[in-house]
């Protein structure tokens, strides 16, 4: 039998070199199923040998208990901070560079100094305290002096080593760098918030940048909700370094030290450079400044800081600022300005989004004009109003966005402030109806196949493999087609003769025959997919199939009634009031028509029997995360299956749903004694 100890350690050791070949290096070598089933076989000794868990286990990233507030811890070094050059022509390069030659009393003909080049991170510092290789403390900067311990948060950031990699570690170093949030990953949790805040979870917040955002996490009390947010890290520099006895780094310059870091298992930031005398330093930062758009993170300059650590000594620091380093810094990313209007715009998919038109300003690099409100909810949440003054922010090529109102324009007596933004329940494109659904923050234009903003997209929907299956007729063709107004809506398609065709540019007389048999051959079809195609909300390949079974006959379901509809299998109030909503615009129905007149056809069938309600009666309440579904999908199936779905427990409830991170509703059923199920329970009562 194999020693637990033996195996958990070489566990820990196969774990930790592979997040760090997936986090860092972005080379995994290990799919994901095989990574989380090491973890669990380490989770399990763990579990049964709780002696053997070690603070660098990768099972100690998840967080421990809630905090009560942080503990301050002191620096051995101080942490400074880096005094900003504000002089953005290649002066302000020069003028440090002369300053430190100055200082250091070269000579005029002396030769150049070498100096680092690094991004400068905009995110938060932290100082990483290892003792024997191992992570112990994880603490802010704060006045640089004193900061607060979050070595809990810090542990679930993945791209921190709990153990440094390599033999000979220093009894004690100190490791500091930026803790950042990727814009990507700043979008996503932004998104995950807004859809929070529309379900109802009033505690939720949206985050004004990636910065605050990082901010936040890393000062949350709970654990889990910081290994919750995508945290990142890059390692720039030292701070207590006691070497070992024999051995182990002694590096004399910052650059040998990067490297250090980036062998030890840190992330580094690829773009360091090392650079001699001013010209260099001008030309790292106008390069940087034109990849900055290109990087996934923020940075709002470049630092430039003498190579060798000697000098860096002798050079010393005044009021807490080295005089061996400058941030060279890069027009903000942030601006104020004046709305002027809040528009409407459709987009392809019939979202309508809520946009603000500002007076122009420079920001991020460009000149904006116009700015995302999001949707409705975010306009009233910001409360922004025509004539606000408000923060704009563009960051990459992520669209700009109102980020929030100046306080001057929030305070102003209402009689002076523009209306309160409310949603249009029209498109303004096509004049379908524009509707929002329960538990969603967007509102929709229904005239799905009649709209001039979603042509394009209905289009390559009908045509697509798994609806007409229409061959040779894809993206590029259509965006031609609708351009040059050869095409409205989809019954035009079969209008489409060969000449027309073979008239497009890149067009071949072969493809443009090819084309027109393939329009034909789709005209005969089924109805499952000539459902689909029709591209209504919320009707995928196997509603279409459930409702084509259940109703045999397109005018059925173009006519049925909403409780009628219910009675399919699968179709809950979700499903059932997309498809009536679809059918009750007029020119939805007029565009069936049409593409059946131009020959499309299937065969019909009989209605099906009644398809069986075994919850019919029965109350069920839906609380947590659920591991497949999400809930408007359980509670869709649920109704489908004849049960009412509650918003809060109560003796009535008989089931109560629960999956992770279930909260009160979990503790009141238990105190009710109802009845509580998962998942697969939940799906195992369902009709076959
Ligand atoms: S070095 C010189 N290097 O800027 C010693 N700091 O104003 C100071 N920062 O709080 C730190 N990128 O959060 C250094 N490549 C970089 C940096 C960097 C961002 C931040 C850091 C610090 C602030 C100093």
């Amino acid at each position: 039998m194999t020693d637990p100890k033996k195996e958990a350690a070489a566990l820990r050791e196969q774990l930790n070199r592979h997040a760090h070949l997936y986090y860092v290096l972005d080379a995994p070598e290990l799919p994901d199923a095989e990574y989380d089933k090491l973890f669990a076989r380490l989770s399990a000794i763990e579990a049964e040998h709780p002696e053997l868990r070690t603070p660098d286990s990768p099972t100690q990233r998840v967080g421990g208990a809630v905090l009560e507030g942080f503990a301050k811890v002191r620096h051995k070094v101080p942490m400074l901070s880096i005094r900003t050059e504000t002089d953005i022509t290649s002066n302000g390069a020069a003028a440090f560079d002369a300053r430190v030659r100055r200082e250091l009393g070269l000579a005029a003909d002396a030769a150049p100094i070498d100096y680092v080049c690094e991004l400068k991170f905009d995110g938060l510092a932290i100082n990483l305290r290892y003792e024997h290789g191992v992570l112990v403390q994880a603490a802010t900067r704060g006045d640089g002096e004193i900061g607060e311990e979050v070595t809990q948060n810090i542990r679930t950031v993945q791209q921190i080593p709990l153990r440094l990699h390599g033999d000979k570690p220093p009894a004690v170093v100190e490791v500091r760098g930026e803790i950042y949030m990727r814009r990507d990953d700043f979008e996503t949790l932004n998104e995950r918030q807004r859809q929070k805040i529309a379900a109802g979870q009033k505690n939720e917040k949206v985050f004004v940048n990636p910065r605050n955002a990082a901010a936040g996490a890393v000062r949350q009390l709970d654990p889990a909700i910081a290994a919750d947010r995508p945290l990142s890290f890059f390692a720039y520099g030292l701070g207590e370094v006691t070497p070992p006895a024999e051995g182990g780094p002694d590096w004399p310059t910052q650059f040998d030290w990067l490297q250090q870091f980036h062998a030890w298992g840190f992330p580094v930031a690829q773009q360091i450079k090392r650079a001699s005398g001013a010209a260099e330093l001008v030309a790292f930062h106008e390069l940087t400044g034109r990849e900055r758009d290109a990087l996934p993170y923020d940075i709002d300059g470049v630092v430039y800081k003498v190579d060798s650590l000697a000098l860096q000594k002798q050079l010393g620091f005044v009021s807490r600022e080295p005089r061996w380093a400058v941030a060279h810094k890069y027009p903000a990313q942030e601006q104020v300005t004046e709305v002027l209007g809040i528009e409407v715009q459709v987009g392809r998919t019939g979202k309508l989004t809520p946009v603000a038109k500002l007076a122009p300003i420079f920001v991020g690099g460009v000149t904006v004009t116009n700015a995302t409100l999001h949707n409705e909810d975010e306009v009233r949440r910001k409360d922004v109003r025509i004539g606000d003054k408000v923060i704009v922010r563009r960051a990459g090529d992520v669209i700009p966005e109102v980020v929030s109102v100046l306080p001057e324009s929030v305070a102003r007596p209402p009689e002076q402030r523009g209306a309160v933004f409310s949603m249009p329940s029209k498109c303004p494109v096509c004049g379908s109806d524009a509707l929002r659904e329960e538990d969603e923050a967007d509102f929709r234009c229904t005239g799905g196949l009649f709209c001039g903003a979603q042509r394009k997209e209905a289009i390559l929907h009908f045509a697509a493999r798994r609806a007409l299956d229409i061959e040779g007729l894809g993206d590029k063709l259509v965006e031609q087609l609708v351009d040059s107004n050869l095409i409205r809506t989809l019954p035009d398609l079969y209008k489409l003769g060969l000449t027309t065709l073979a008239g497009l540019d890149r067009m071949a007389d072969k493809s443009a025959r090819n084309l027109v048999d393939a329009l034909e051959k789709s005209k005969k079809t089924t109805l499952p997919r000539f459902l689909f195609g029709l591209g209504i909300r919320h009707i995928g390949e196997s509603t279409a199939k459930d409702l084509a079974k259940h109703f045999g006959k397109l005018d059925s379901i173009m006519d049925a009634s909403e409780e009628a509809l219910l009675e399919v299998n699968d179709v809950g109030p979700v499903v059932a009031k997309s498809l009536r909503t679809f059918f009750e615009q007029a020119h939805n129905r007029e565009v069936v028509e049409q593409l059946r007149a131009c020959g499309v056809h299937w065969e019909e069938g009989e209605p099906a029997a009644r398809a069986p309600k075994p919850l019919a009666g029965k109350t069920f309440v839906i609380t947590g995360t659920l591991p497949n579904l999400s809930r408007d999908e359980a509670k869709d199936k649920l109704e489908a299956a004849g049960a009412k779905v509650a918003g809060s427990v109560s003796k009535k409830t008989d089931y109560l749903v629960a999956g992770a991170e279930a909260g009160s509703k979990l503790d009141k059923a238990q105190e009710l004694g109802v009845t509580i199920i998962d998942e697969a329970q939940m799906l195992a009562l369902l009709p076959g």
